[in-house]
């Protein structure tokens, strides 16, 4: 038998409000001069505001400073630049604020404020990454988790590729998850962010990984994200619905400590060649991902489907996988998710350069089935 260890170490404060904690916190964690990383989308929303107020109160104590070029998807020269910033202030760590992109971007710059002018590329040549500047999370969309993940997805200038730098050590040392940060994402936004996050749930529970911890809290993100997101969807400012995504959008990052699968493959190249949000890209590859998996595995969706609050407990495996394909596909539809790849400006002739980065990519190494090249080529045939 493997040895599999379960980890679940993050201090995340949840509540309306939460963020009123921060400077307090700040305090105690030693923290003086944090550089904030954001990108252009939040530096003028009321998320930004109530952060730079809550500092603002506590300027006695902290001077605080901002890197806000953060692409959407981010690259290797944003890291190069945060930490740049860093380093000219004489700060001592960093806030993510924002959705995965900020996150990520704050996360990695950690390492080249430790090691100036190392190469990405090579992170994993490398082991000893402790020593790194405290780090806090304030997610505002719901949907990466990646205030909880112990990775950082980052387009490298040597490959061109996203590549996932992962370790430990980049774990937050602490999160606010407060939902009034969010209520301003608009609602395409919340819409994708919302399926990466249920796109994290449903991959990470079909991976066959021996992890049932993990299991139990991807099947309730589900359960919570089919509750909450089509109400946040409706109406932005639904505080509940918007504290239960921004749970869910953790419970899924948490579980995916399993790791997701092909549909995640799927998607990782939309962005860097077509430049596509990764919630979308995501969403708009689940349903024929789920459909290629459960054809291969029957029965592999029963449980999710159960977490959708259909009664498929004891219908054959086909019938309780159809249904809980169906229900995604619908659930997707009612957020808007349901259009072809050729719609958000992906091409036939990108087709070859997909699935050549489809294959490369890690995920899918872990999906619920094995994925050929030829199997990733028919996926996008099937939506593009
Ligand atoms: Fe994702």
């Amino acid at each position: 038998m493997s040895i599999i260890s379960f980890s679940f170490p993050t201090t995340a404060l949840f509540g309306a409000g939460a963020l009123k904690e921060l400077p307090g916190r700040l305090v105690t964690i030693g923290i003086r001069r944090p550089l904030i990383v954001t990108d252009q989308g939040v530096i003028g929303t009321s998320a930004f505001r109530a952060l730079a107020d809550a500092l603002g109160e506590a300027k006695r104590e902290h001077s605080w400073f901002v890197y806000s070029r953060v692409h959407s998807n981010p690259i290797e020269e944003d890291v190069r630049e945060a930490a740049a910033v860093f380093r000219a202030h004489g700060c001592d760590s960093v806030i993510g604020l924002g959705g995965g992109s900020p996150l990520d971007v704050g996360k990695a710059a950690r390492i080249l404020v430790k090691r100036p002018g190392f190469d990405l590329a090579q992170f994993y040549d490398e082991s000893d990454w402790s020593g790194l500047a405290p780090f806090v999370a304030i997610p505002t969309t719901g949907g990466t988790g990646s205030e909880v993940g112990r990775s950082s997805v980052i387009t490298l200038d040597a490959t061109k590729r996203k590549a996932v730098i992962f370790h430990p050590k980049l774990l937050a040392n602490l999160v606010i998850l407060d939902p009034e940060l969010t209520v301003g994402l608009p609602q395409k936004l919340t819409a994708a962010t919302g399926a990466d996050a249920l796109t994290h749930c449903i991959e990470s529970f079909t991976c066959p990984v021996f992890h049932p911890m993990c299991d139990g809290i991807a099947l309730e993100g589900i359960r919570l994200i089919v509750e909450a997101l089509p109400r946040a969807f409706k109406n932005g400012k639904d505080i509940d619905a918007r504290g239960r995504m921004l749970v869910a959008a953790a419970m899924g990052a948490v579980a995916f400590q399993k790791d997701v699968g092909a549909v995640h493959s799927l998607a990782h190249p939309l962005s860097t060649v077509c430049g596509l949000h990764h919630g979308l890209a995501n969403a708009l590859c689940l349903v024929a991902g789920m459909k290629f998996c459960g054809a291969r595995k029957p029965g592999l969706y029963r449980r999710v489907g159960i977490a959708c609050g259909l009664d498929v407990m004891k219908c054959p495996d086909a019938e309780a996988d159809q249904r809980a394909i169906a229900f995604i596909a619908n659930f997707l539809a009612g957020a808007g998710l349901n259009q072809k790849l050729r719609e958000h400006g992906v091409k036939h002739e990108h087709l070859e350069v997909l699935v050549a980065q489809a294959v490369e990519d890690p995920c899918h190494k872990s999906n619920a089935v094995p994925v050929t090249k030829e199997d990733f080529r028919q996926l996008y045939l099937e939506v593009l």
